[in-house]
């Protein structure tokens, strides 16, 4: 019998990480780990980081400052580091910060059984040849009603600013088969509804079949009510995947379709590899597919030589095409990248487009809220609410919903009336139960 130890994750930036915490919390199972909710009483911490902006990479060493008194009171307590700040900075973290015992990579986790028996001080940042999805426990821990599935991992599109490239490696899909097995062996604990993760989820492919044969070959499984799939790249938005937004009713009506910028210039300056004009054709086209889809984009203001008239360019974008919500930055120069050697804007300049970016996008995300009240929406039930008899749960359009249900138990599928809505959240009361 393995001593029973306590380990505590801490997961910053995207979905990804937040699926691999949870592989890594498996791995570590069988070693006797059990997660706990606070640093204190772990003997391993794990900080599973993010280097996508300049701050998100220094996250982690302000919050390993914070570490260090409990390290210092508790020698035995392993500290380790995982994620894309592992991946970017490698044995550099070690020389930064002797506190840490070990550095661990995106690509490499399922070695960290061993790493953490092992001797202090250990670095596994390489691409390995063997897939880690192989090598980790297949067996999923229990979990609520909606859970991610990576299907797809890295990125090929070397977008001028962007780190992922670097931090994932290059676009591998994982076979239709295990990711098949890995949907059934969750909707077996409970699962209803599983986002497919990827950081080009829409480029998987196997055996020259696309994402939207996967849909439809998950949508098969029984059990299985939802899907849903983040993050897509423009280009490879194939007929299939649209097709399916017409023909598979489990697949929700809402895509995460980043932009960044609606200047031509721009997007050729970031090797987006199309234009405005490509964008706006391919929304057409999937609202004709399926037309009460809900869009979100991600936006970056102040890239490199962004002028007045480009941002106006990415103002009339959003006003074209009328966002459900959106995710905006400003421009962070990242080491490694070809935009990182091109002198950047003021920050005054960057800071006051994004604030006008920001306000066009909460009117509109306002609008689409508001636009729900008095509709009917099917919301699964994540957790109960703060006010008793309140569940709370996503709408198909992925909206947050309080429903006044005490009947109501986790992972319910409940068909509402939509009665209120704020910027965030809406109010709702069942119509079938
Ligand atoms: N694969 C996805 C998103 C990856 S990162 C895609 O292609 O869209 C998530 C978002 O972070 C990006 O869409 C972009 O808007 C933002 N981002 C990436 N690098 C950035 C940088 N250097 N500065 C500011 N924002 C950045
Ligand atoms: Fe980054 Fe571009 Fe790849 Fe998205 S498509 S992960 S923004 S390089
Ligand atoms: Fe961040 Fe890595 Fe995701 S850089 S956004 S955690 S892929």
């Amino acid at each position: 019998m393995t001593e029973p130890k306590k380990l505590f994750i801490k997961t910053y930036g995207c979905q990804m990480n937040v699926y691999d915490s949870e592989r890594m919390a498996e791995a570590m199972a069988p070693e006797g780990y059990s997660l706990t909710e606070s640093a204190e009483d772990a003997d391993l911490v794990l900080l599973n980081t993010c280097h996508i902006r300049e701050k998100a990479g220094e996250k982690l060493y302000s919050d390993l400052g914070r570490l260090r008194p409990l390290k210092t009171a508790k020698p035995d307590l392993k500290i380790g580091v995982a994620g894309c700040v592992a991946q970017a900075e490698g044995d550099e973290i070690l020389r930064r910060m002797p506190m840490v015992d070990l550095v661990v990579g995106s690509q490499a986790y399922h070695r960290l059984p061993e790493m953490v028996r092992g001797p202090r001080h250990a670095v596994e940042t390489d691409f390995p040849v063997e897939d880690k999805f192989d090598l980790l426990p297949a067996r999923r821990a229990k979990r609520g009603p909606a859970a991610f599935l990576t299907v797809q991992e890295g990125c090929d599109k070397f977008c001028a600013f962007c780190v992922v490239p670097y931090t994932r490696g290059a676009e591998v899909s994982r076979p239709r088969d295990r990711i098949l097995s890995e949907a059934r062996e969750l909707v077996a604990m409970g699962v209803r509804e599983i986002s497919l993760l990827g950081q080009n989820v829409n480029a998987w492919h196997d055996d020259g079949l696309g994402l939207g044969h996967l849909i439809e070959a998950l949508a098969q499984i029984d059990g299985l009510e939802r899907l849903r799939y983040t993050t897509s790249h423009p280009n490879d938005m194939a007929e299939d995947l649209i097709a399916a937004h017409r023909d598979q009713p489990k697949l929700m009506p809402y895509l995460h379709l980043p932009v960044q910028s609606g200047s031509d210039r721009i997007l050729k300056a970031m090797n987006r590899k199309h234009t405005a004009e490509d964008y706006l054709r391919l929304i057409d086209r999937i609202r004709a597919a399926r037309p009460d889809i809900l869009l979100t984009s991600d936006f970056i203001v102040g890239f490199p030589g962004e002028t007045d008239e480009d941002f106006r360019a990415t103002m009339r974008l959003i006003e074209t095409v009328g966002y459900g919500m959106a995710y905006s930055f400003k421009y962070s120069a990242r080491p490694g990248t070809p935009a990182a050697e091109k002198p950047t804007l003021p920050d005054e300049v960057a800071d006051a487009r994004l604030l006008e970016l920001q306000a066009l996008i909460t009117q509109q995300q306002r609008a689409a809220q508001n636009a729900m009240v008095g509709r009917e929406t099917t919301v699964l039930y994540e957790k109960a609410g703060r006010l008793p008899g309140q569940m709370v749960g996503k709408s198909e359009h992925l909206m947050a919903v309080h429903v006044t249900d005490p009947t109501g138990q986790v992972g319910d599928l409940v068909r509402v009336k939509v009665t209120a809505a704020s910027t965030n959240s809406l109010a709702a009361e069942p119509i079938t139960r």
